[in-house]
């Protein structure tokens, strides 16, 4: 694993980004696994600005989301489908045909997972895939469990992950309870991994996840087994790792 340990926010985000446009760069229509919350604002930004200067183009690119709420509309302002358009899609040249967003209102969520699998699975999965981690361990929606879920899935949120996403909804009880996420199986089938985190509330998850023995419970360890993983995270975000790697 390749470890870069940015001073802040700032230098976090540039970095993901440079990561994320070595692999548009180097593939121009290569598959982005693309990830939602907060922490990969930053990087998303800095493309749309190397977009604009005419550095970057996603014009052959193809895209696949990690997950998305059930219940909330394409145009809902909470849905990671309007999330990924008004942070990035938006405002660069990827045709809206090749990217992918998990449907929070299919009539039936488990079927509308299977056909998600299959659509990550016949773009022949992500050359690089995008991840936030969640404060306890979860990657997309994949919340600590006992075994590790292999495709894309119907999941119900755990209290603490409905209570972190709370600050961006009215309320706690406005948090949709349930969301469809690749698995970790789908995930584990990127040829290259990114984990990008920033803060000191990820500081436990990040040790945890890299530092700590692999297990469901913290389902970001998985990607200790995976052969090319970059974590990019700022100083407050790694201010446990000092201690987990004593250890
Ligand atoms: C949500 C998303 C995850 C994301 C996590 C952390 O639960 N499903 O993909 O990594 O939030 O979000 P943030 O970056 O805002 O801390």
């Amino acid at each position: 694993m390749r470890i870069y340990r940015e001073k802040d926010y700032n230098a976090m985000s540039r970095r993901a980004a440079a990561v994320i446009a070595a692999q548009v760069v180097s593939k121009p229509d290569c598959v982005l696994g693309l990830a939602t919350g907060s922490t990969p604002v930053g990087a998303y930004k800095q493309l749309v600005e190397w977009y604009k200067q005419g550095d970057l183009s996603f014009a052959e690119v193809r895209s696949v989301n990690l997950d998305e709420y059930v219940g909330l509309a394409p145009d809902h302002d909470q849905s990671y489908r309007y999330f990924m358009q008004t942070n990035l899609f938006d405002h660069v040249d990827i045709r809206p045909e090749n990217t992918n967003v998990p449907s929070g209102l299919a009539p039936d969520a488990r079927e509308e997972c299977a056909r998600y699998e299959q659509t990550v699975q016949e773009l022949g999965y992500a050359d690089l895939q995008l991840l936030g981690l969640g404060r306890n361990g979860h990657i997309g929606f994949n919340e600590p469990c006992d075994e590790f879920p292999v495709a894309t899935h119907l999941v119900d949120l755990t209290e603490s992950t409905i209570e972190a996403n709370a600050r961006f909804f009215a309320s706690a009880g406005d948090v949709p309870r349930q969301a469809l996420t690749m698995g970790i199986g789908t995930i584990m089938k990127a040829r290259k991994i990114l984990v990008v985190a920033s803060g000191a509330d990820k500081a436990d998850a990040v040790a945890k996840a890299f530092f700590g023995p692999i297990t469901p419970d913290m389902p970001a360890s998985i990607l200790q087994l995976h052969p090319d993983v970059t974590l990019v995270a700022d100083e407050s975000a790694l201010s446990h790792v000092v201690e987990a790697e004593k250890r």
